[in-house]
């Protein structure tokens, strides 16, 4: 039994992709199913550890509001996080974002403060950068990329569950980087235990990876080190988009494209590790769900029968 939604957040399934890994012969996959938190996503770990480490030593109280730079699945963690523990959320993102994005958050009493869509990820950043710049006691920035609770969600998090659930069979890992908060908390726990950790980077600067991002044209996140991961591995959107659809054909299981370009990643490791070695065991993350990339059914508050 549970006494608050948050305590549903961690302990996500480990599943092994028997179909997808037969061109690695002798090589295990699994795939940290993340889109299980209450959430829909990985990044209920870092919304929740980010604001319960800020109420604990009072950057955050009760008269302030978090504000952060998220369109995505960090918006939705923070927005019902907040809802659970009586935090008010506001949040800021491109005008561009989709009605599905900006009504999930919303329906949790988040208020949307919204960029210039012309300037991207990148101008909300800005943008929330400038307004608590002028309301300092307005706001808690949370500023998930350069706040050390997001990684330490995953080193004291997902890092020792796959830990538990694997122990000694683990050899590698493989993460996508977004803000890097997966990829650096858990490569920093599991490099612990000589595990081989590989960050997937997307291809090309312009992209179809969402919540992934290019470090090289981007604002680099304080909280990424290039040289941690013991190798980085770049994957093209259309390998990304295709592994999604073969997840779903092969294995049925739907996930976002940032977890297509994920396992993509891991198969390329564990074909590599198949031939030089012939065994291993290969751990990937499934980020979020495919039908958060569908426009959902409306919600309608008063439906009339
Ligand atoms: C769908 C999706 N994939 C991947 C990531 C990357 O995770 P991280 O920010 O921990 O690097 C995110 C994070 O926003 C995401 O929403």
């Amino acid at each position: 039994m549970l006494t608050s939604m948050v305590e549903a957040v961690g302990n996500t399934p480990l599943v092994r992709l028997d179909n997808i890994s037969r061109s690695a012969p002798g090589v295990e996959i699994y795939l940290k199913l993340e889109y299980q938190n209450p959430g829909g996503s990985v990044k209920d770990r870092p919304a929740l550890r980010i604001i319960q480490d800020a109420i604990a030593d009072g950057r955050l109280t009760k008269d302030k509001a978090l504000i952060d730079a998220t369109s995505g699945n960090t918006g939705v963690a923070y927005s019902w996080v907040g809802a659970a523990l009586g935090q008010r959320i506001t949040l800021v993102m491109p005008r561009n974002v989709t009605k599905a994005r900006k009504d999930i958050t919303r329906v949790f009493g988040a208020e949307l403060i919204f960029s210039d869509p012309m300037e991207g990820s990148d101008g909300a950043i800005v943008l929330a950068r400038k307004l608590v710049e002028a309301e300092p006691d307005k706001y808690f920035y949370a500023d998930q990329y350069s706040n050390p609770s997001n990684p330490l969600a995953h080193y004291h998090g997902t890092a020792p569950e796959i830990l538990d659930a694997l122990g000694d069979r683990l050899t590698h890992f493989v993460t996508g980087l977004g803000t890097s908060g997966t990829c650096m908390g858990s490569t920093r726990r599991l490099q612990k235990e000589g595990i081989y950790c590989v960050a997937i980077e997307p291809a090309e600067a312009l992209h179809g990876l969402e919540g992934m991002k290019h470090m090289a044209s981007s604002i680099v996140p304080n909280i990424y080190n290039e040289k941690m991961p013991n190798e980085i591995l770049p994957v093209g959107t259309e390998d990304g988009w295709d592994m999604s659809e073969r997840l779903a054909a092969e294995e049925g299981l739907h996930v976002g494209h940032s977890s297509g370009a994920n396992v993509f990643g891991a198969l390329k490791i564990a074909e590599r590790v198949s031939k030089e070695h012939g065994k291993g065991c290969v751990v990937t993350i499934a980020c979020d769900r495919g039908d958060r990339y569908f426009a959902p059914i409306k919600w309608e508050a008063n439906y009339v029968w």
